[in-house]
């Protein structure tokens, strides 16, 4: 192998195990919580966590920060997966000018109901 090659690999392994271990904030590399299923992650991930985490809205990440869900009492995360179900429910979340400029991250109805689902499970 060429020198110049073998310095390229090198770099680049040297990014991934910096994105891998630094994980800088803003990297959107943060674990998904430990609380919520993938399937219903998937969800929110693409439709509220750009707005509800550590790098989102002032206001929404009061309200409910995705990043700080596993840090939530029990009967805080049961409440906010509620109101989740709720919001999403009534099309309130995402907000309706985030859903124009957003297309792709509109929440399906199908989406919609496996998360009430779990949420209804949660609360049995
Ligand atoms: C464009 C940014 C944005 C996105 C995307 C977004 N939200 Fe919000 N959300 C907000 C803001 C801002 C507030 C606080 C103001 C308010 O209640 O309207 C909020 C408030 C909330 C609240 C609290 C409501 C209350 O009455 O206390 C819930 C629950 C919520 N969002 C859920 C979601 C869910 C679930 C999604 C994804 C399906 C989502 N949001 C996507 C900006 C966003």
């Amino acid at each position: 192998m060429k020198k110049s090659g073998f310095v390229v690999l090198a770099l680049a392994g040297g990014l991934i195990l910096f994105a891998a271990f630094i994980r800088p904030n803003g990297f959107n590399a943060q674990d998904p919580p430990k609380g919520i299923p993938d399937s219903v992650w998937a969800t929110l991930e693409t439709s509220c966590y750009d707005c509800h985490s550590n790098d989102g809205n002032g206001m929404a990440k009061v309200k409910m920060n995705l990043d700080k869900w596993d840090e939530y009492a029990p009967d805080k995360q049961m409440a906010k997966a509620q109101d989740i179900c709720e919001v999403m429910g009534k099309g309130a979340m995402p907000p309706s000018k985030y859903r124009i400029n957003n297309p792709d991250a509109v929440p399906t109805p199908e989406s919609i109901t496996r998360i009430c689902a779990w949420v209804h499970q949660k609360a049995r």
